[in-house]
């Protein structure tokens, strides 16, 4: 049997998490493993990442993950998401941006997908500041930018895309996206007679992603730009209640939506479990259980067909009615 652990995380985090644990014990059979992480964790315990999650995490085949609020106000705080993603050494996030239906939008149907390099870049965590300066180091390295776009170009042979587009600002930033750069097309090259390659400035892509978004199949790129161009992304399709995210290492994978712990929500059964429940669809396709997956991605299309929805979205459905529909549509052969 396969083995997930679940963080609730903050916020909003245990409501959504408990639907989606609902629903995949209706379609599969699996056991839950308990891992703690985040601000209510770091109340507790001191840290907000104990060892023992960790190192449980490292016995499951998938690991479920809602969101952690990271408090801005104490110094040296290290933030849950962020110290698991190193510590598991989860490379590749890989954001998809699929239309819904009945979703108020300025765009034709949207289907691309942002992968972000996980663990180097700006977040590499090293950071120097003195009373009239402050720097972050920017690490790009040759492994770290290999195994990345060898990644997104792997990930378009199976998801069927006919293009990557590898993001950069190897005008200014010479060295390190000169060094992106440089692998990024070394690599493309190895697919060229499948997949098309173009690379494209980080501030233009931001631009067309607003003008014609429909242009862009995969797109792969550093941290920091892919973290930015996958929040501009998600408000294509919907917003951030809508869109899901996975994690994923050599070893071991993360699943989670895009969006963070919406504190303002928490505990008023308004947030939206779409981002959420598409990141557990995610997470079983990975481990396996793809007929599973489908059918429940499909379930949540047709929630969509029939118009129930959460606020941020134009509907008025609370969390748990959405979340009733989906189960229903589950059970529905129509899916
Ligand atoms: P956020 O994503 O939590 O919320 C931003 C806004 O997006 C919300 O105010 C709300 O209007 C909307 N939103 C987000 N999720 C929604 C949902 N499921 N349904 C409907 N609307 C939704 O980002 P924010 O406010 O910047 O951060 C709040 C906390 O979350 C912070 O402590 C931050 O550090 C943390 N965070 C954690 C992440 C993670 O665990 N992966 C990612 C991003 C933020
Ligand atoms: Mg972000």
């Amino acid at each position: 049997m396969k083995k997930i652990m679940y963080i609730n995380g903050d916020g909003i985090g245990p409501e959504l998490m408990a639907h989606a644990k609902e629903i995949v014990d209706t379609l599969v059979d699996v056991q839950w493993v308990e891992g703690e992480a985040g601000y209510e964790t770091f109340q507790k315990y001191g840290t907000s990442l104990p060892e023992e999650t960790i190192s449980r995490a490292k016995e499951c085949d998938a690991i479920l993950f809602c969101a952690v609020t990271t408090p801005p106000n104490i110094p040296n705080y290290k933030s849950a998401i962020v110290t698991l993603r190193k510590e598991l050494d989860l490379y590749a996030n890989l954001r998809p941006f699929v239309s819904l239906p009945n979703v108020p939008s300025n765009y034709p149907p949207l289907r691309f997908t942002i992968v972000r390099e996980n663990t180097e870049g700006m977040y590499s965590g090293i950071e120097e500041a003195d009373a009239n300066r402050a720097t972050a180091t920017r690490v790009i390295t040759r492994k770290g930018s290999e195994r990345i776009v060898r990644f997104a170009f792997e990930y378009a042979k199976k998801a069927g895309f006919e293009k990557v587009t590898l993001v950069h600002k190897a005008n200014v930033l010479r060295k390190t996206d000169g060094l992106f750069l440089e692998i990024g097309r070394a690599v493309a090259g190895e697919y060229s007679s499948k997949i098309a390659v173009e690379d494209a400035l980080v501030d233009s892509v931001a631009m067309r992603l607003v003008k014609s978004p429909q242009d862009f199949q995969v797109i792969v790129t550093t941290n920091l730009f892919g973290d930015i161009l996958s929040d501009e992304a998600s408000a294509l399709i919907g917003g951030l209640g809508v869109a899901p995210s996975a994690n994923i290492g050599e070893k071991y994978s993360l699943f989670e939506p895009v969006h963070g712990s919406a504190p303002k929500y928490a505990g008023k059964n308004v947030a939206n479990p779409t981002g959420m429940l598409r990141a557990t669809s995610m997470m079983l396709a990975h481990i396996g259980f793809e007929a599973e997956a489908t059918h429940l991605e499909n379930a949540i299309v047709q929630s969509y067909k029939n118009n129930v929805k959460t606020k941020d979205v134009g509907g008025s459905a609370s969390t748990s009615e959405m979340a009733e529909e989906i189960k229903k549509n589950l059970k529905n052969t129509i899916c």
